[in-house]
């Protein structure tokens, strides 16, 4: 995955530059836990992304870098669930602050639905904070679905399910096809 790749498309002030992607590596873990909590507006995301995500998911994680050796704009860390190896699961995914709505996510994305689909995905899944309109407005962009089966209730407007994770913690789960 080393080449450059033009994930971005022109905007209205002119040509977006090309972005690299690449598969993180180990060293990339400081830079990324130094800003994420930044990147999600104040939320403690640096607990949801230990090191041992930059040790052994990297084959399907993907990072967003403006030049060569530039330092990332934007990441996506999953995999492919070993229990259900028909689904890719979407940990994280963020952008800069400076560098959003030019497509940047959204080729982030499609890169990590390429690489899952080669390790014989089908099917993606994510969980989202039912009061982010962003994060679900943009994960609606790049083809989720929010399932709104049994267990789920409307919260924020959303179907979502309560105590997700721990008690007060509710989710919205998405799904897409690949
Ligand atoms: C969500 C996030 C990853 C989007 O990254 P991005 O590079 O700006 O996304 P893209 O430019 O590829 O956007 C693709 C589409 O998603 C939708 N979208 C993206 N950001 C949006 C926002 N803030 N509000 C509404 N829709 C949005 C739009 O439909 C957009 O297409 P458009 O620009 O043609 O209208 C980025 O805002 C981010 O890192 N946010 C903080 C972390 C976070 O919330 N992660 C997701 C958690 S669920």
């Amino acid at each position: 995955m080393g080449k450059p790749v033009t994930g971005a498309r022109e905007t209205t002030s002119g040509v977006t530059p090309a972005i690299r992607l690449r598969h993180p590596v180990e060293d990339d873990h400081p830079l990324l836990v130094a800003v994420v909590d930044e990147w999600w507006g104040g939320r403690r995301v640096r607990a949801s992304l230990p090191r041992l995500w930059l040790q052994h998911f990297t084959g399907t994680s993907v990072v967003a870098q403006r030049d060569a050796g530039g330092t990332p704009v934007g990441f996506v860390i999953g995999f492919v669930s070993p229990d259900h190896p028909h689904l890719a699961y979407l940990h994280l995914i963020g952008v800069a602050p400076g560098h959003r709505r030019k497509g940047v996510g959204r080729t982030l994305v499609e890169r990590w639905a390429e690489v899952v689909r080669a390790r014989g995905a089908s099917r993606a899944t994510t969980i989202a904070w039912p009061g982010d309109p962003a994060g679900l407005a943009f994960l609606r962009a790049v083809g989720f679905a929010v399932d709104a089966g049994p267990g789920t209730r409307a919260l924020y407007g959303t179907a979502a399910h309560t105590d997700w994770n721990r008690e007060g913690d509710d989710q919205a789960v998405l799904h897409r096809e690949l």
